[in-house]
This record gives structure tokens, C-alpha cells and sequence, in this order.
């Protein structure tokens, strides 16, 4: 099949699944993002450029990412998965975050790198380090694909970070809507019309 045709069947209109009254348009093409993590993973491996590195991934919306990134590494690479649900995601969070699913393999004496999708108000990644920490890490850095600053309320940062995103809702290559859109290849847009059931916050 002809590249251009391909690419096609990547757009978000067709693939995306829109319901009645949502549409999506495209902030961040699937492209860009890939280039984006070539940049990511050369920033990664010139601070370490020999060691192990152990991938955590925060569920579900970490999945493209870590995959696509975890690929671009090279050297030795492992990985494990965290999965949390947080309360109140708005302004008014408490910041109470519940652990579903603990690692499954020790942090201890590893060079662990944090794979977060989006930072958003910060609470989640603040109580994952705190909770990291305790574990003795030989270093513990973070990295996220989409960082939404102006959302923040805990006092966290990234130590790599992907793009720098307005206080949009986005939703695509991990990130959902109601669990649906995680499958768009590029970060979109969600955006309801009067005739969308849905509600953002
Ligand atoms: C997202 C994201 C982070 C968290 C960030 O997860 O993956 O874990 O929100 O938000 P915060 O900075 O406000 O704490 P979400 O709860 O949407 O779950 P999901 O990854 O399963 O979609």
C-alpha cells in the first residue's frame, strides 16, 4: 500500500470512533511525536549513557508511549508497570491516590525512569515518588510525554519532557476520553458540541 494511503488511514476522523456531538482535531501529529522521542531517548541515554535503565510505567495511558520510547533506547532496557486512581482531579483534588497494581520487580539500586503519559495537576506523580523514594533507588527520573503546566498543584517536575501543552482535554496515542480515543495515533483535540453528552471536569 502506497504511503500517502496509509497515512490516511491513520487520521483521526476515521479512526477516532467519534460519537455524536464530539470531534477531535490534531495538536500533536503521531510524526511529530515519534520524532519527538528520538529527541527524548538521545537526552536519556547522554545522562546514562552505559546503565541499565528500568522503565516504569504509570497505567494505562503510558502504554504508546513507553512501547515507542522503550524501542528508541537501546542499551539495556526492562520495564514495569504501576497502575492508580486518583480522586477528584479537579482543582478542588485532595490529591488521595489509590495504588491498584504495585511493581511487580524491585526499584532498588536501578536506574528508574518514570514514563508518565501527561503531568497534569502533579498529584499522581507526587505520591509515586514519594512512594519510589522509599525504595532506594540508585536514581529516579522522571519522564512525560505531554506536561500541561498550568494545571499543576503539587510541586513536581518532569526531568524530560515531550511537549509543553495549553489546558486543552486531549485524548490519542494513550490517553482517553471515558477509556475510548486511547487508540488515535496522534495527540487530538476532544471537543463537544451542544449535542455532546459528554463532560470534561
Ligand atoms: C493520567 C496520567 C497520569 C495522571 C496525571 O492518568 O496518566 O497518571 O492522569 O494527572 P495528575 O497530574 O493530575 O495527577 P489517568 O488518571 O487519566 O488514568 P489513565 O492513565 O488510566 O488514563
Amino acid at each position: 500500500m502506497p504511503v500517502t494511503k496509509e497515512r490516511k488511514s491513520r487520521s483521526p476522523v476515521i479512526r477516532a470512533g467519534l460519537r455524536s456531538g464530539e470531534s477531535v482535531r490534531v495538536l500533536i501529529s503521531h510524526a511529530r511525536v515519534q520524532q519527538r522521542l528520538k529527541e527524548l531517548a538521545k537526552d536519556i541515554r547522554r545522562d546514562f549513557p552505559k546503565e541499565a535503565l528500568h522503565l516504569i510505567g504509570v497505567l494505562k495511558g503510558c502504554v504508546f508511549f513507553l512501547a515507542d520510547l522503550a524501542r528508541e533506547l537501546g542499551g539495556e532496557v526492562s520495564f514495569d508497570f504501576m497502575a492508580v486512581s486518583s480522586y477528584g482531579k479537579g482543582t478542588n483534588s485532595t490529591g488521595e491516590v489509590k495504588l491498584i497494581k504495585d511493581l511487580d520487580v524491585s526499584i532498588e539500586g536501578k536506574t528508574n525512569i518514570v514514563v508518565e503519559d501527561i503531568l497534569d495537576t502533579g498529584l499522581t506523580l507526587k505520591y509515586l515518588l514519594r512512594l519510589f523514594e522509599e525504595k532506594k533507588p540508585k536514581h529516579l527520573r522522571v519522564v512525560v510525554l505531554l506536561d500541561k503546566i498550568e494545571r499543576r498543584i503539587a510541586d513536581v517536575r518532569a526531568d524530560y519532557i515531550g511537549f509543553t501543552i495549553p489546558n486543552e482535554f486531549v485524548v490519542g496515542y494513550g490517553l482517553d476520553y471515558d477509556e475510548r480515543y486511547r487508540n488515535l495515533g496522534d495527540v487530538c483535540v476532544l471537543q463537544f458540541d451542544s449535542r455532546g453528552k459528554g463532560k470534561l471536569e
